[in-house]
């Protein structure tokens, strides 16, 4: 198989790994939007989509082999990417050593395509997108540590984690300032990634035809930026009062996360 087959064969798994996880990630996010409006609004959506995502065959399945398959198929293909344009660069390189006049004219103009693209509206709505993606990918490894897998390995019961464990970190003492730009960053990119992602995904299984307009997605950035941030500001509890009645329990879960992450527990 050449590397243009393995690559498009990539970029199908890629694309659906991407759609099946969103089935979760929109539902997720889409809760904690709601923090907005109502604290427990939010938590009460977080307990109601957890019946889909927390079923035993969609949790190993939908959500964490997708995931797995999505982050292994993309960096993958960011892999032939990098060789594609470092061989490209390479080739340009060797074109410019055999120096004819007019060849030197053409491997100008092509330098100017792989090196200085002039950035479009819809180029750099695809750098956020891929942006996010690093992000995502960074990020989500330990959001999972802390909000699911350490749960599983201390509570008898991980029905009672809900927002206020969340609460919790951002009213920690040295800590909250630490996780207000965490949980921004992680839920903005969560939403733009999610969005654009199954826009690209329909559109190259020709199952969207609609374009859209370049520019609509750097609004779509901003203000998934701000909208993200005010459900932060609502799970905080700036809005409205926030008891955590389980904060000892969720001090106790924090504690133990670094065990939990060594192997230790
Ligand atoms: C806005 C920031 C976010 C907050 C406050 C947040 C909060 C939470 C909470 C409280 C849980 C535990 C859920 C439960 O026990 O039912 C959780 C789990 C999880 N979160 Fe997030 N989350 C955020 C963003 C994200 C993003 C952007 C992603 C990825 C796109 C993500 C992926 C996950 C995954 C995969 C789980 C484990 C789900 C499971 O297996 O049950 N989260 N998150
Ligand atoms: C935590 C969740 C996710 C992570 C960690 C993640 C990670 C990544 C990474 C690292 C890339 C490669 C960027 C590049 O090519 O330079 C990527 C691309 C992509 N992702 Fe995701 N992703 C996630 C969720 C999603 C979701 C929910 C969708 C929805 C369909 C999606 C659809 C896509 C698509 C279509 C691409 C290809 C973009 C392109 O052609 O350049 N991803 N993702």
């Amino acid at each position: 198989m050449d590397l243009r087959t393995v690559d498009r064969t990539l970029a199908r798994v890629q694309q659906v790994s991407g759609l099946a996880f969103s089935s979760f990630s929109a539902l997720h996010l889409g809760g904690h939007l709601l923090a907005s409006f109502s604290f427990s609004l939010a938590d009460t959506a977080l307990f109601a989509s957890r019946v889909f995502y927390q079923n035993p065959v969609v949790e190993p399945l939908v959500v964490g082999a997708s995931l797995v398959v999505h982050i292994g198929s993309s960096l993958a293909r960011v892999v032939i990417r990098t060789r594609n344009i470092k061989k490209l660069n390479s080739r340009l390189e060797k074109d410019k050593l055999e120096n004819s006049a007019e060849k030197m004219e053409r491997t100008n103009a092509a330098e100017e395509v792989v090196k200085k693209p002039a950035q479009t509206a819809a180029q750099r709505e695809l750098q956020f997108h891929r942006l996010s993606g690093y992000v995502l990918t960074a990020l989500v490894g330990v959001h999972v540590l802390a909000t699911r897998i350490t749960p599983l390995k201390v509570l008898p019961d991980t029905s009672i984690i809900d927002l206020t464990f969340v609460t919790h970190s951002l009213r920690a003492d040295w800590t909250a300032p630490l996780f207000y730009p965490y949980y921004i960053i992680l839920g903005t990119a969560g939403i733009y990634h999610t969005a654009f992602g199954i826009q690209q995904a329909l559109s190259s299984m020709k199952l969207m035809r609609k374009r859209v307009n370049p520019g609509t997605w750097t609004t779509a950035l901003l203000v998934s930026a701000g909208i993200m941030t005010l459900a932060i500001l609502g799970i905080a509890g700036i809005f409205e009062d926030v008891p955590i009645p389980l904060a000892s329990k969720w001090h106790d879960l924090t504690e133990v996360m670094p065990l939990v992450a060594m192997g230790k527990l």
